[in-house]
């Protein structure tokens, strides 16, 4: 078993649930401290410790961290795109102050490694839109997208200026069935599975054509492991790493579901979580991921949606 000590911040979100179940299962129940504003997931409920905190109080964050004496922190808080957009001013200062309290926290602690994931949103309609590179126009145009930007540049600040290990992925959308999704705008890809299952049929709030890059949470959790566990000279970005595993649009995901349920149908109505759809990439080159630590996604659409259909 490992020696680390680890914070998992936002631990009852989509991601946080089932990375904090994992890394429990790597480094010991009782060596992985789950913590979030919200009542303690169900999941979560009698597989180690669990705090109620709110990251953006730094004094309490810090006192947590001496208290725990904690080596690792995973920063999961945050608010997604299509909240995002509903209240700005509140986003950016989620986004930012949160991650800058953890960051100087890790810096004054001298803590082994932090863990803060950023998005596909950091593109905007200028940057290409397949197979868009590591290393290209960035002019995001969400106030999402707009604060990890931002977010990127400060982590690599605090590693290059501080020498704080703290690593990073722009996780495409995300796809998974244990934890509900948080307000972004690949959530439909999400409920299009419930209401299939439920109501056998769903209306999309983006269009048919609208491609993004996926992945399935399997994928995303060990990728975020996988970085996190490589050896420091192998992390090249010190931003944050492109990662890819499939892209695919409304109608081709709903062509998938309906090999499984044969009398599912889709209809389309989008509303403004289409304009931001729109800015984003349609697909990803993560080869910088794949040379540097290994990266290789194992799901692909018809493989996600064959799972996903039998777990739900
Ligand atoms: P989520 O909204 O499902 O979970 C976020 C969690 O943070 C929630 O449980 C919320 O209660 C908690 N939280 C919010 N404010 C907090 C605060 N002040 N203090 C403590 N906890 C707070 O989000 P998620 O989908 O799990 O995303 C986690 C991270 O991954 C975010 O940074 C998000 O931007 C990033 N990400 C997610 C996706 C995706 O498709 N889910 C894609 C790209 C990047
Ligand atoms: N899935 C996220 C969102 O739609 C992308 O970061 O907000």
């Amino acid at each position: 078993m490992k020696k680390d000590k680890i914070l998992v911040i936002g631990a009852c979100g989509q991601i946080g649930v089932e990375l904090t179940l994992t890394l429990r299962k790597i480094y010991g129940d009782t060596n992985v401290v789950a913590s979030d504003l919200r009542e303690e997931h169900e999941l979560l409920k009698g597989s180690g410790p669990y705090v109620s905190l709110d990251v953006m109080n730094k004094e309490m964050l810090h006192v947590l961290v001496i208290r725990h004496n904690i080596t690792q922190i995973y920063l999961l808080a945050a608010i997604l795109s299509a909240t995002g957009e509903k209240n700005p001013l509140l986003a950016w200062h989620i986004n930012m102050q949160s991650l800058l309290n953890v960051l100087d926290i890790a810096k004054e602690e001298g803590l082994d490694k932090v863990y803060w994931p950023s998005s596909i949103a950091v593109f905007g309609p200028n940057s290409p839109k397949e197979t868009t590179p590591q290393h290209t126009v960035i002019e995001p145009t969400t106030i999402y997208g707009i604060s990890k930007f931002a977010g990127e540049r400060w982590c690599e600040y605090y590693n290059h200026r501080y020498g704080v290990d703290v690593r990073s992925l722009r996780y495409p959308g995300l796809i998974s069935y244990k934890s509900a999704p948080g307000g972004g705008t690949t959530d439909y890809a999400i409920e299009i599975f419930h209401e299939a299952q439920e109501e056998k049929k769903y209306t999309c709030f983006l269009s048919e054509d609208t491609y993004l890059p996926m992945m399935y949470m399997p994928d995303a959790i060990r990728a975020t492991i996988e970085l996190m566990e490589a050896e420091q000279p192998k992390i090249s970005v010190r931003s944050s790493y492109n990662l890819g595993a499939m892209s695919f649009s409304p109608k081709e995901i709903a062509a998938e579901i309906k090999k499984h349920i044969p009398d599912f149908t889709i209809s389309y109505q989008s509303d403004y979580r289409q304009q931001i759809a729109d800015g984003w990439p349609k697909s990803i080159n993560d080869e910088l991921a794949r040379k540097d630590w290994g990266w290789k996604p194992d799901y692909d659409l018809p493989k996600m949606v064959t799972d996903m259909l039998k777990n739900l």
